[in-house]
């Protein structure tokens, strides 16, 4: 699946992802700038924090309990935020566009 990752500059990425793997990894993997995954994937860093808006939210799943309280000691806290580390790349995703925050560049 394609997932476009958009900084806050309005700077686009667009990488195939490969289903299975988390968004992060995916992001890491093709050098997305934005998105760092200090923690591994550990739910530990938010370094992986993304914006997840309207439809694309209900397929994305929700948040786990850990995943919250991470995002409490994240910068730019919205509604939609979500750690990229968390959420796994299916083919139901192909086409997924996620915004960074203006910290994460
Ligand atoms: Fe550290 Fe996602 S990579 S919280």
């Amino acid at each position: 699946p394609k997932i476009t990752f958009i900084a806050h500059s309005g700077q686009r990425h667009t990488v195939e992802a490969e289903a299975g793997l988390s968004l992060m990894r995916a992001a890491i993997d093709h050098n997305v700038p934005g998105i760092d995954g200090d923690c591994g994937g550990a739910c530990a860093c938010a370094t992986c924090h993304v914006f997840v808006e309207g439809a694309w939210a209900a397929k994305t799943g929700v948040r786990t309990q850990q995943e919250n309280d991470m995002l409490n000691f994240a910068a730019e806290l919205r509604d939609s935020s979500r750690l990229a580390c968390q959420i796994t790349v299916t083919d139901d995703l192909d086409g997924l566009e996620v915004t960074m925050p203006e910290g994460q560049h």
